[in-house]
C-alpha cells in the first residue's frame, strides 16, 4: 500500500490493509453533520451512554488523584483491583479465579488484540459472530489468521446462534472462537442449552475461546450463566470484563482479560510493550466500582429499561417492523424486511439515509456490524437506547412511525 504525502511516498507494512474499523463512526459523523444543518435528529446510532458514571467512583478516582497516585504502575494493574475482579467474577459466574488471572487493560477492547497477538499463528482460523462487534474480524485478520464467521437466526423470543452452521465452518486448522453472549448488535442472550452446545463444541475441537461480556452488567432480569461457568472451560477462554458500560464508564477507559495465568502473562508482557500500565488513578476508580455502593448503576440500569420498554413497542407498532425484547444490552435489532420493501430498496445505506432525512431518526444497520453473507434474506438495523432519553424516543419513534405508515 503506497500512498504521497506532502513530501514523499509512504509505504504501509502489508498488515495495514488487513486493518478493519468501526465503519459506525462514519453514522455518527453524517448525523452531526445533518444535525449541524439545522436539523433535528434523534441519536439511537450511539452505542454509548448519555447517563453519569456514579459519583462514589468519581469520587474516588479524585480522592486517588489527589493522593499522588499518578505514577506508573504495574503492567498487570493494582493488586487490589486485581483481587476485586477475581473476587467478582467468581461471585457471579462460580469460578476459582485468582488475582493471577488478571490482567486489567485500558478499557474491554485492547483485549481482543492482545489475545489474538499472543496466540495466534499466521494462517489459523477464527470463528467470530457476524453480525457482530467489528473489531473480532478486523484483529483475526491483521493478525494474519483467517476469520469464519458465523450468524444468528430468529428464535422463538430472540435471537439464537445458527449452531449447525458454526460447526459446518470448522476445520482443522480453526483454534479460536470469539463468542459474546448479550450480544452487540442482536442483543441475544444464550439459552442453557444453546451455552452447553457452544461448550460442546469447544471442547470437542479444542478451541480457545475469547468470551466477549461486555454487556454482563447490563442486564435487566435474571442473572445469565456465562461460557466460563461450565465444565472445562474456564481453562481455555479469556474473559473480556469492561466497566464502560455497566458503571458507564466508557471514556474512563477501564477494562480487564481474565483467564488462564500463562497466557495472562504473555499478555501482560504485550502491555509493557504496549501501554506500559493503565492509567494508575482511574484504576482506584474501578476499585469503588466493584467493592462500593452499587446503587448509581443500579439507577442507570432503571432508566435503560424504561427506555427498552418504551422502544420496543413503538417499533412494534410500526408497520414492516418487527422486535424482541431483549433482556440484556442497549441494543435493539428489528427486522425491517418488510419496511425496506415499503420503501423499494434492498440498500442499507439508501434505507438508513432516507430515513434520516426524512425523520431525523439516526441508526446502524446490520452493515456496520461485518459483511452480511450471501444468503440473507432478513434486513436489519440496530437501534442503541442508551444515548438518548425517553421522551425523545418517543417522539422520535412517533415520526418513524407516521412515515412508515405513509410509505
Ligand atoms: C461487544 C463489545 N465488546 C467490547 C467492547 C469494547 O468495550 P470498551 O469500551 O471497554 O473498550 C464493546 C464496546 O462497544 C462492545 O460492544
Amino acid at each position: 500500500m503506497s500512498v504521497v504525502s506532502n513530501s514523499r511516498t509512504l509505504d504501509f507494512a502489508q498488515r495495514m490493509s488487513r486493518l478493519g474499523t468501526e465503519t459506525a463512526f462514519a453514522v455518527s459523523a453524517e448525523a452531526a453533520a445533518f444535525a449541524g444543518e439545522g436539523n433535528k435528529v434523534y441519536p439511537f446510532h450511539i452505542g454509548d451512554l448519555n447517563l453519569p458514571t456514579p459519583e462514589n467512583i468519581v469520587a474516588a478516582t479524585h480522592d486517588a488523584m489527589r493522593a499522588g497516585k499518578t505514577g506508573y504502575g504495574s503492567n498487570y494493574g493494582l493488586a487490589e483491583l486485581r483481587a476485586a475482579l477475581a473476587a467478582n467474577i467468581n461471585a457471579s459466574h462460580g469460578t476459582s479465579y485468582t488475582a493471577e488471572n488478571v490482567l486489567v487493560q485500558p478499557g474491554g477492547k485492547p483485549v481482543i488484540g492482545k489475545f489474538f497477538l499472543a496466540l495466534l499463528n499466521s494462517g489459523d482460523e477464527a470463528l467470530y459472530p457476524n453480525p457482530g462487534y467489528p473489531i473480532y474480524e478486523s484483529q483475526i485478520e491483521f493478525n494474519g489468521g483467517k476469520a469464519l464467521p458465523y450468524g444468528y437466526r430468529e428464535g422463538a423470543g430472540n435471537f439464537e446462534i445458527d449452531l449447525a452452521q458454526l460447526e459446518r465452518a470448522i476445520t482443522p486448522r480453526t483454534r479460536f472462537l470469539v463468542f459474546n453472549n448479550l450480544q452487540n448488535p442482536t442483543g441475544a442472550e444464550s439459552s442453557r442449552t444453546e451455552l452447553e452446545q457452544v461448550a460442546e463444541i469447544a471442547r470437542k475441537h479444542d478451541l480457545m475461546v475469547l468470551c466477549d461480556e461486555a454487556y454482563q452488567g447490563i442486564v435487566y432480569g435474571a442473572a445469565p450463566t456465562s461460557l466460563v461457568s461450565l465444565p472445562g472451560m474456564a481453562d481455555r477462554t479469556v474473559i473480556l470484563y469492561t466497566f464502560s458500560k455497566t458503571y458507564a464508564m466508557t471514556g474512563w477507559r477501564l477494562g480487564a482479560a481474565i483467564g488462564p495465568k500463562p497466557l495472562i502473562d504473555a499478555m501482560a508482557k504485550l502491555a509493557v510493550n504496549d501501554e506500559s500500565c493503565t492509567n494508575t488513578f482511574i484504576q482506584y476508580g474501578g476499585i469503588e466500582a466493584l467493592t462500593g455502593d452499587q446503587s448509581g448503576s443500579r439507577n442507570n440500569l432503571a432508566i435503560l429499561e424504561e427506555r427498552r420498554d418504551i422502544a420496543v413497542d413503538l417499533l412494534n407498532s410500526i408497520p414492516g417492523f418487527r422486535c424482541f425484547k431483549p433482556g440484556s444490552t442497549f441494543y435493539l435489532f428489528p427486522n425491517v424486511t418488510g419496511a425496506m420493501a415499503a420503501l423499494g430498496t434492498e440498500d442499507y445505506e439508501a434505507f438508513r439515509r432516507l430515513v434520516l432525512k426524512e425523520t431525523g431518526v439516526s441508526f446502524t444497520t446490520r452493515g456496520h456490524f461485518g459483511r452480511p453473507g450471501q444468503s440473507e434474506p432478513q434486513r436489519y438495523v440496530r437501534l442503541a437506547y442508551s444515548g438518548i432519553d425517553k421522551d425523545q424516543i418517543h417522539e422520535g419513534l412517533m415520526r418513524l412511525k407516521q412515515f412508515m405508515t405513509r410509505a
